[in-house]
């Protein structure tokens, strides 16, 4: 077998040396966009009269037989063929004989590849941005049913302020809109054709950019062709943007793993989501959400791979450019996959709403609502502080919470406590009365709703 370029050559490199170098085992999933790619440019050429008509109809037809065989599997590609390209191109000459060799024509694989990048990632940032907004309408769904269930609000994993489980879950929303909005920008530069930028500075054929790439559905075309091909900012944009998805997403598996021990006991998985163990009869692991916060460090290290790939490479086109693929590919399976077992795992989980407002009952996190009381009728801030950071000591020695004191004990500590109080430290009112905007008051979190179902609906 020759090599496609084997003119200038007079020795075969070694078959282990061929493999080193080829990319064939990973690009032949760019077999489709490659294909398309390639329709596209010879429909070009022929428009622009470098093709005929006829030879533009033999090799269209060609593409078309091998996408055919492409979708059942029929075709076989060789690592002797290094990559996606020159087998397609060698198995297009097999198939219409030497005129497949006029496809080549004021293109490069530089060019090519590029563009079948565009192509890739633009239908998965698209396929993406879809399960993020399916991914927030599950945490709609489930907010809604859960606006008055109180449960712990944390910082410093120390227990803070009872909040609503909505409130929780809504605040997952907003990261994940960020997400889709950062997804959405990233498509205009996505969404723009390289193709005939040709090796690097162009080609003295009279092609039509445009054309071509209104042909693949790209909204504009590189402006610099030294820059189309070299180009590679919109994959690592593409990764950073999904190692964001991934952080909010590992921080969220955190919690469900928390709530889900033991000592929380705030959800349950579906026993679809977790697994057993095989010496423990009892156990109920979340794997599932262990598995996806596991997966955060691939996504993370597939974008320090490619940055580091790119920060040494002169202009144009190099080598090294290859190793762009398969962290991008790993990065397009662990992402869908993640964001689809997301939605299922937080759609079927079960809520253990008691346990989480008894839990609220049995700590110190309505301390808040005595200091505002007491701020309230006048007594400055910093001092109701002190009053009642002294009443919780008090609690903490006896072993009691704030609404187990009597009122002649809160009484001593301040006149200005009244019968009322008991209410006030009451946390389903403690959550109801934080009304502010944006912040976990049930009227609140309703009108949160409302206006997160505008977006999905964007
Ligand atoms: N397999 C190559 C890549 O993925 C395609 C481009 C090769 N171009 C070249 N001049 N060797 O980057």
């Amino acid at each position: 077998m020759t090599k496609l370029w084997g003119g200038r050559f007079t020795k075969r490199p070694e078959q282990w040396i061929d493999e080193f170098g080829a990319s064939i085992t990973f690009d032949k999933a760019l077999v489709e966009e490659d294909i398309q790619g390639s329709l596209a440019h010879v429909a070009m050429l022929a428009k622009c009269n470098i093709l005929t008509e006829d030879e533009k109809d033999q090799i269209t037809a060609g593409l078309n037989k091998l996408a055919e065989k492409a979708k059942s599997n029929e075709l076989s590609f060789s690592a002797q063929y290094e990559d996606i390209h020159l087998n397609l191109e060698k198995l297009l000459i097999d198939e219409i004989g030497p005129v497949g060799g006029k496809l080549h024509t004021g293109r490069s694989r530089n060019d090519q590849v590029a563009t079948d990048m565009h192509l890739y990632l633009k239908k998965h940032v698209t396929e993406i941005i879809g399960l993020l907004k399916k991914l927030q309408t599950v945490l709609i769904n489930k907010a809604e049913a859960h606006i008055e269930t109180v449960f712990p609000g944390y910082t410093h994993l120390q227990r803070a302020q009872p909040v609503s489980f909505a409130h929780h879950l809504m605040a997952y929303f907003w990261m994940l809109q960020r997400d889709v909005e950062r997804f959405t920008e990233s498509l205009k530069r996505i969404d723009l054709s390289p193709l005939g930028a040709g090796a690097l500075a162009g080609t003295t054929f009279p092609i039509d950019r445009n054309y071509s790439a209104e042909l693949l559905g790209f909204s504009g075309i590189y402006e610099n062709s030294m820059d189309a091909v070299s180009d590679r900012d919109f994959i690592i944009e593409f990764l950073s943007n999904s190692s964001l998805v991934m952080t909010h997403l590992s921080r969220f598996c955190e919690e469900l793993i928390l709530w889900s021990s033991q000592e929380f006991q705030f959800i349950e998985m579906d026993d679809t989501y977790a697994t057993g163990s095989s010496i423990m009869p009892q156990k109920k692991n979340p794997d599932m959400a262990e598995l996806i916060r596991g997966k955060t460090g691939r996504v993370y290290g597939n974008l320090f791979s490619l940055l580091t790939v790119l920060k040494g490479t002169p202009l144009a086109y190099n080598k090294d450019l290859q190793e762009d693929k398969e962290g991008m590919f790993d990065t397009v399976t662990t992402l869908e996959g993640s964001l689809t077992i997301f939605s299922g795992m937080i759609d079927t989980m079960t809520v253990k709403t008691e346990n989480m407002t008894k839990a609220t009952s049995q700590d110190f996190s309505n301390a808040t609502e005595l200091a505002d009381y007491l701020a309230s009728k006048g007594m400055p801030f910093r001092e109701a502080h002190e009053v009642v950071g002294k009443l919780v000591l008090t609690c903490i020695n006896q072993g009691i919470y704030l609404q187990d004191l009597t009122l002649e004990q809160y009484r001593e500590a301040s006149d200005l406590f009244e019968n009322d109080i008991y209410d006030v430290i009451d946390p389903y009112n403690a959550v109801k009365r934080r009304n502010s905007q944006g912040g976990t008051g049930f009227a609140q979190v309703s009108l949160a709703i409302e206006k997160a179902k505008q977006h999905i609906l964007l």
